[in-house]
């Protein structure tokens, strides 16, 4: 880490991490005449691509009219038009969307908001949390519960919340050994056996990607 220049703690710690002073569209530019193409907008966090002025300007205009106000205490109008905007082109009944800063914090608040709404109803005993081996569903310590990726979860296993896993729908190496369709998608069978097993009444909520990513990067079948 000492051959690695400057005062940040790294996120990689065998190499110096190029230094990126500018970005446009697909590229990311380092200043020394490369060019890297973002072909993925980072962790699927910058589709639309990287610094559009309009974007810009809507986030330097509501920072000057309007910066910061406690979520418990105001809403605001980009927040009310996100929600309507988000609303018209959800699923139908998926209509109240609760806005946070990243994925591990969303999980985390899916996470809880599934209790709540047991507590809410009587449903006290319902505590218990499935999710897949191999899903992502982030790295705090909540999030990781969930996650089902080994080398991420195992040197934390004695800090994390109790949580189920089953198989992840991953054709490529089946955890039964078997192809599909001939299958009979063993692996959705185990979700409803898993409930079944820990008793129905004690699930408090089952977790998925609905197409594995940072880990397999699988689309499971349909
Ligand atoms: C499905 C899924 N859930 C959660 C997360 C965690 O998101 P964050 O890194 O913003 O905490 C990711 C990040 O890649 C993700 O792909």
């Amino acid at each position: 880490m000492a051959e690695i220049p400057g005062n940040v703690f790294p996120r990689k710690l065998n190499r110096p991490l190029p230094l990126a002073t500018g970005a446009e569209g697909l590229w990311i530019l380092d200043g020394e005449g490369h060019r890297y193409m973002d072909a993925s907008g980072g962790p699927l966090v910058v589709n639309v691509g990287h610094c559009r002025e309009e974007v810009a300007q809507a986030i330097y205009q509501q920072a000057l009219r309007c910066d910061y106000v406690h979520p418990t205490m105001f809403t605001t109008p980009p927040v009310e038009e996100l929600a309507r905007e988000l609303a018209a082109r959800a699923p139908r009944g998926l209509d109240r969307f609760y806005f946070l800063s990243g994925g591990g914090e969303a999980v985390e608040a899916a996470i809880k908001l599934a209790r709540q709404i047991h507590l809410e109803n009587g449903r006290a005993q319902r505590v218990r949390l499935i999710s897949r081996w191999k899903s992502y569903h982030g790295l705090t310590l909540g999030a990781l519960a969930a996650t089902g990726r080994t080398t991420f979860r195992t040197p934390f296993v004695p800090f994390l919340a109790d949580a189920v896993h089953i198989p992840p729908p991953y054709c490529l190496r089946c955890s039964y050994g078997l192809a599909y369709p001939g299958c009979n998608l063993r692996c959705a069978l185990a979700l409803e056996e898993t409930i079944q097993n820990l008793g129905p009444d004690t699930v408090s909520a089952f977790l998925a990607e609905t197409v594995s990513g940072a880990t397999i990067a699988a689309v499971p079948p349909p």
